[in-house]
C-alpha cells in the first residue's frame, strides 16, 4: 500500500468519536490464545489519557474509513540515578489497527508520527508496555521501531468477591491526608523508576480514592513519617477507581474458567454457607480498582501489604460494578507477588516495558534502555492504565 492514500491526523471528537469507539470494540488487546480483554470507553475514547499533563490521540484514515488509532502522553518522571534523575517521558498506548488493514505498515506509521510529537515537545524517552506474548506488538516496537526491553512487570488481577472479610486484629490501617501521602511518597519513593514528578496531581485527582498505610497494632502512629520516625514495619498503597473512566469485558476465556464461573455462582446461591469465592460475570462490561504506589518497609511489611489488599477488597465490594482489583509490580518483586492476592488465569506474568531514546546528543541517554534496574519496584502511573 502506498502511503499517499493514508492520512494521519489529530483526533477530533466531532468527526472521529464513533469511529474510534467502534475500532476499540473490534480490537482485542493481547495474545489471542488466552483470556483477552476488550475496553469500553463509554463515549469518551480519549479517557485513558485525559488525566495526564499533556496528551494526544492520532487517527489513521484510508479514504473515509478510520483504520487505526494511537494515543500518547507526556510527563516528567524519575529514570536516571540522582542528581539528574528526572527525564521527560512520552508514553505510547492504545495502538489499534482495524483487523482487515493489519500488516500494511499503518501501526508503524502511527507510532512514528506520535514520536514526532514527542520530539517536538522535547521528550527524552518514549516508552510502551506490552504483554510478552503479544507477538505483533513486540515485533513492531522492538524489531521494527528500535525500542529495547527495559523492565518486566507482572500485572496481578484479583476478582472481587461480594463478601467483605474481617481484617487481622494485629494490623492497624489508617487513611492519609493527600499532603501526608505526597510527603511519604516523596520521602520513600522519589528514586523509584518512573516516579512521576507531578504526583500531587495524581493523588488529588477525583479518581484517586485515597492512600492508606498499615502497621502493626500497638505501634505509634502520630506524625508517621514526618519526623523521620516510622513503625518497625509498615506498608502503603493508593487506590484509583479506573471503572469511572472505562470498562473492561472478557472476550475469550478458557472453558475451565467459564465453567467455574457458572457453577460457583449456582453453588453460592444454593449453599451460601459454603463461602465459596463467587466469580463475577466478566462477559459484560465491568469496572476495576487500580492499586498504585505500593511501598513497604520492615520485616513484617509483606504481610501488611496483604492486609492492605484485603482492606481494598472490602472497599471494592461496596463499589457498584467493580469486579476486579489490578496491581502492577516489578517482575522480580517476589515478596509483593507472594502477598498480593491474584488469580493466575486472569493475570499477566510478563508485561514488558520497552524504551527508546529520542535524543541523540547524550551517550547516557542511549545507554539507559540497557541499564539494570536501580530499584526492584517501579511506580506505575494510574493515569497510564
Ligand atoms: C499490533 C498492531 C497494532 C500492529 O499493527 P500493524 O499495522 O499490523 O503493524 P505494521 O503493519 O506496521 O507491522 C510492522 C511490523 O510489525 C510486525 N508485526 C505486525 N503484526 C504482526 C503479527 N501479527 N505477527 C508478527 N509480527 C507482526 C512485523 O515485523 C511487521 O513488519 P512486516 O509486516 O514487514 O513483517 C495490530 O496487530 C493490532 O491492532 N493489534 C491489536 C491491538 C494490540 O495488540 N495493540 C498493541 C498494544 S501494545
Amino acid at each position: 500500500m502506498g502511503y499517499g492514500e493514508l492520512k494521519i491526523r489529530s483526533y477530533d471528537v466531532q468527526i472521529h468519536r464513533a469511529g474510534v469507539e467502534d475500532l476499540e470494540r473490534r480490537c482485542e488487546v493481547g495474545p489471542t490464545k488466552r483470556v483477552v480483554l476488550f475496553t469500553d470507553t463509554m463515549g469518551d475514547p480519549i479517557c485513558r489519557i485525559r488525566n495526564s499533563p499533556m496528551y494526544k490521540m492520532l487517527v489513521a484514515e484510508l479514504g473515509s474509513e478510520l483504520v487505526g488509532v494511537i494515543q500518547g502522553s507526556i510527563k516528567l518522571a524519575t529514570v536516571h540515578k540522582p542528581p539528574k534523575n528526572l527525564a521527560k517521558l512520552g508514553y505510547v498506548l492504545g495502538l489499534r489497527i482495524a483487523p482487515l488493514h493489519r500488516r500494511k505498515g499503518i501501526g508503524s506509521r502511527l507510532a512514528l508520527e506520535l514520536e514526532k510529537w514527542f520530539i517536538a515537545n522535547d521528550v527524552d524517552y518514549a516508552y510502551m508496555a506490552t504483554e510478552k506474548d503479544n507477538e505483533a506488538s513486540v515485533n513492531l516496537f522492538i524489531n521494527r521501531l528500535g525500542y529495547a526491553k527495559f523492565r518486566t512487570l507482572a500485572i496481578l488481577v484479583n476478582p472481587v468477591d461480594h463478601r467483605a472479610s474481617r481484617l487481622s486484629s494485629k494490623t492497624e490501617v489508617a487513611k492519609l491526608e493527600v499532603e501526608e501521602a505526597e510527603c511519604l511518597y516523596r520521602k520513600f519513593m522519589t528514586s523509584t523508576e518512573f516516579f512521576p514528578d507531578d504526583l500531587g496531581n495524581i493523588l488529588r485527582n477525583k479518581l484517586s480514592l485515597g492512600t492508606w498505610v498499615a502497621y502493626p497494632e500497638g505501634e505509634s502512629w502520630d506524625d508517621f513519617g514526618s519526623d523521620g520516625k516510622v513503625p518497625s514495619s509498615w506498608a502503603m498503597l493508593s487506590v484509583w477507581n479506573s471503572g469511572e473512566l472505562f470498562k473492561l469485558r472478557l472476550g475469550k476465556a478458557p472453558l475451565s474458567c467459564f465453567m467455574y464461573t457458572k457453577t460457583s455462582r449456582m453453588i453460592d446461591k444454593i449453599f451460601p454457607c459454603f463461602k465459596l469465592p463467587t466469580i463475577p460475570d466478566f462477559f459484560s462490561p465491568f469496572g476495576f480498582y487500580f492499586v498504585y504506589g505500593v511501598h513497604r518497609e520492615g520485616p513484617l511489611s509483606g504481610k501488611l501489604v496483604g492486609d492492605l489488599c484485603q482492606f481494598v477488597h472490602n472497599m471494592a465490594t461496596k463499589t457498584k460494578g467493580c469486579k476486579v482489583i489490578v496491581t502492577e509490580v516489578g517482575g522480580n518483586d517476589n515478596i509483593l507477588r507472594r502477598h498480593i492476592p491474584y488469580w493466575k488465569s486472569l493475570s499477566c506474568p510478563e508485561d514488558w516495558w520497552c524504551l527508546k531514546a529520542l535524543k541523540n546528543e547524550e551517550s547516557t541517554t542511549h545507554q539507559l534502555p540497557r541499564m539494570p534496574p536501580t530499584t526492584t519496584s517501579i511506580f506505575v502511573d494510574p493515569r497510564e492504565v
